[in-house]
């Protein structure tokens, strides 16, 4: 595999990247082959679309201010990340985590190098099509068939340094699948699938570096990769935040709900309409799925002495458990109101007695939801391993 960086000149807001980076070439007397591998800094991506702030031009809301002073950042800087992120699951001082379409981004992708003075640089806009459009104007000036890798940088779990990320890609496969294969004492490897895309932006980062090189691409000859198909799907694939090793044992939850049980969400929203709730008017719904498939949903139950009013996850628990249930996957519960509605303390309890794992899904009428284990929910719940052998 050969590397060849590629410098060009200084890139700026509104300018034309693929140009850029063909005149970069250019000057350096470097040309295409067929099946190449161009990666792009996504910086470049991002500056070229005019995404460079000018940070006192931003004024901060209330929520940004609060943030910043939590997290020592500039209030202004957090407004942009607020509203370039889906959701801000922590934070340090300094920097806050952010999930944004799935994927992981400190402080939203929203960046400080490579910007002047009192800016930042967005993340791009549409880094897919960002990547289709390079790709498109190379292969067109080159008359070669190639790919194309919008590439970023981003730490690991407790390590220190940098490694490649890639944020979207054109005419080649992001994550190829190695299950099937052996590894070397014959045994299938399960679950390996291999991020070749982030590899080869690892490889490109050797090459462009991080500060003032002047290189935001490089050309990967060589590479054992495989270009995409037209019409192959060249998405990167994302892992829900529960599933995740990383995020899933720091339980951070809720997380946005990203699809797998509507159905159950249909039959708690059915379940509203049979709620007794005369004194709160809150109508709550709840469905809850038993391993075996089965559904239990049921409403909130209230009482003239309101103490004894029964939430509608805990009816849909007691429902189940009495007819003879005890292994549960997920429960949804939905009520009409402004956020996703969330458990109570007691039915969080009742919840965890059978399972810290019980994925628990809170929605509102409107389409909003997010998704939680039961242990996220009630972390260090009681359990009867508290009291009994
Ligand atoms: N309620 C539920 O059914 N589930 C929840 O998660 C929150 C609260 C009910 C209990 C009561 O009937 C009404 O909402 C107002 O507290």
């Amino acid at each position: 595999m050969e590397l060849f960086g590629i410098k060009t000149d200084l890139v700026r807001p509104g300018d034309d990247l693929a140009e850029a980076i063909l005149r970069g070439m250019e000057r350096a007397g470097l040309r295409l082959a067929e099946g190449d591998v161009l990666v792009v800094a996504e910086s470049a991506v991002a500056t070229a679309e005019g995404g460079v702030v000018d940070l006192s031009h931003v004024t901060p809301g209330d929520r940004a201010c609060e943030l910043a002073e939590r997290y020592d950042k500039d209030a202004r800087e957090m407004e942009l990340i607020i509203r370039s992120s889906d959701r801000i699951i922590g934070g340090i001082p300094g920097v806050v985590l952010t999930i944004k379409d799935g994927f992981l981004y400190p402080n939203g992708g929203i960046d400080h190098s490579n910007a002047p003075p009192g800016h930042v640089v967005l993340f791009p806009r549409d880094p897919g099509r960002s990547a289709a459009e390079v790709r498109k104007r190379l292969e067109e000036a080159s008359g070669k068939r190639i790919g194309v890798i919008v590439g970023d940088s981003r730490t690991h779990p407790l390590r220190l340094g940098c490694v490649g990320v890639a944020l979207a890609c054109d005419g080649v496969v992001p994550v190829e699948d190695a299950r099937g294969q052996r590894d070397l004492f014959g045994r299938p490897l399960l679950i390996t699938r291999k991020a070749v895309a982030d590899n080869l932006v690892s490889a490109a980062e050797v090459v462009m570096g991080e500060g003032d090189e002047g290189i935001p691409a490089v050309i990967i000859r060589g590479a054992p990769v495989r270009l995409a198909d037209d019409g192959e799907d060249m998405k990167i694939p994302n892992i829900p935040p529960e599933e995740c090793m990383y995020i899933g044992s720091l339980r951070c939850g809720p997380h946005p709900y990203q699809g797998g049980y509507d159905r159950l969400i249909e039959e708690a929203t059915e379940a509203i309409e049979r709620a007794y709730a005369p004194y709160s008017g809150f109508r709550v719904g709840a469905a809850l799925l038993a391993r075996g498939g089965k559904i239990y949903s049921a409403a909130n139950v209230e009482n003239a002495s309101s103490g004894a009013a029964i939430c509608a996850e805990r009816a849909a628990i007691a429902k189940a458990v009495s007819e003879g249930e005890r292994e549960f996957e997920a429960l949804a519960v939905v009520a009409d109101s402004q956020e996703p509605v969330s458990p109570c303390g007691i039915c969080r309890q009742n919840l965890i007695e059978f399972g810290d794992d019980i994925k628990v899904i809170m929605a509102n009428t409107r389409g909003d939801a997010e998704i939680a284990t039961a242990g996220e929910l009630l972390p260090r719940g009681f359990k009867r391993d508290h009291f009994m052998d």
